[in-house]
């Protein structure tokens, strides 16, 4: 058999996507026992105590029923705290599904996307699924979003432009000007969906909150999820925010049953658990300025981060400092798959997951805390 007469070229044309490598797998290699994954992003803190238990509740309950379809009550619940309308919300299984639910409703072989280099690989990969073809604008010193070269590479064939804020991996926002020049500028038939997974650690005041320009701009997506600030990530739910219109394009392409019952019953739960919510904030502003003391004290450059976690620029190869870093015990991200060989990234953990990430960063480039 030769597969590539029988997949789909630009199928087979997709870099494989590296994922933070994950605990059971770094026990098995390096035979360790008390590993720190500090490679996803995800919440130190655990998971919401209030969607835990709506979770283990109907577990026992009503496995053996299909959820709903389209997490009616919890799109209901979203509605309503948002001050919106039930029928400008979209829940997919996770942000990932809902990405890959943009690229099945909107874009035709050959349509144009853009975003910026050094973002979220998402975009690219779900544009080359779907056979169109991915634009990359240069960032800013600093590594931010040049808002203005993207709108320069808008064309009649361009399809949507994809906006991280604030962005991953460098942790950087694009600002309520820069926002506004997008949403106000880019044609009617470009989407732009502006993806917010991050958006409760940011604290920048330039952040733009971008929920009321839906009402003046029927072409904005917002994308949010719960695996970060709610602590989900296990379970896979997030959604999208946008003119009815365009939810019912992805409705039409969404599997019958995308988000199990635990998810929709825990994301709802979560939702109402303010003080786990404000605690995984804290603890990510809090952990962001332990990092930055540490960082500068050993003299080593970072983008300063409105997330949970931080971009390092080491200013030398990442992989064998990572590799130290794992045989340490930490697991961290090297961005060299995202073209930044020089740069890892470190999810922010309690002040003592912190401290042991910093002391093997220390370790691994020969530094002394
Ligand atoms: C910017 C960004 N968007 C989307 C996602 C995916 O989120 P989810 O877990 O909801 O699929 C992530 C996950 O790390 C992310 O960093």
């Amino acid at each position: 058999m030769d597969i590539r007469k029988i997949a789909r070229r630009c199928v087979l044309e997709l870099s494989d996507y590296v994922p933070g490598k994950p605990i059971e797998e770094v026990r098995r290699e390096l035979g360790l026992t008390d590993i720190l994954k500090m490679a996803s992003n995800e919440n130190p803190l655990g998971t919401s105590p209030k969607a835990l238990e709506a979770m283990m509740q109907d577990l026992k309950e009503n496995t053996h029923y299909y959820p709903e379809g389209s997490a009616p009550m919890l799109t209901e619940r979203l509605a309503a705290l948002l001050g919106l309308r039930q029928e400008q919300f979209f829940v997919n299984n996770g942000e990932d599904g809902v990405i890959a639910a943009i690229g099945l409703g909107f874009i035709d072989p050959g349509d144009e996307v853009i975003t910026s280099q050094f973002t979220f690989p998402a975009y690219k990969n779900v544009t080359g699924r779907m056979d169109g073809k991915i634009i990359l604008t240069p960032m800013l010193p600093g590594y931010r979003f040049d808002v203005d070269a993207i709108l320069s590479a808008v064309t009649e064939r361009t399809k949507i432009v994809f906006l991280c804020n604030p962005n991953n991996p460098t942790g950087t926002i694009i600002s309520r000007d820069a926002f506004d020049r997008v949403i106000s500028r880019v044609p009617e038939h470009v989407l732009v969906v502006c993806d917010e997974a991050y958006y409760e650690f940011a604290e920048d005041p330039d952040y733009p909150q971008t929920i009321p320009y839906l009402e003046k701009f029927p072409n904005l997506m917002i994308l949010r999820t719960f695996s970060k600030a709610m602590g989900l990530a296990g379970v896979r739910v997030g959604y999208a925010i946008a003119h009815p219109e365009i939810i019912r394009v992805l409705n039409k392409v969404k599997d019958p049953f995308p988000v199990n019952r635990l998810a929709q019953v825990g994301a709802l739960a979560s939702l109402d658990d303010h003080e786990f919510i404000q605690r995984s904030v804290k603890a990510a502003r809090e952990g962001r300025q332990q990092f930055y003391r540490t960082l500068d004290a050993l003299g080593i450059s970072y983008c300063p981060s409105q997330t949970n976690f931080v971009f390092i620029d080491l200013g030398q190869p990442a992989q064998p400092v990572f590799e130290a870093m794992l045989r340490q015990g930490v697991i961290v991200r090297p961005l060299g798959p995202q073209g930044l060989p020089n740069a890892i990234r470190i999810t922010i953990g309690t002040r003592e997951q912190n401290e042991r990430a910093l002391q093997a960063l220390a370790i691994a480039l020969g530094k002394t805390l």
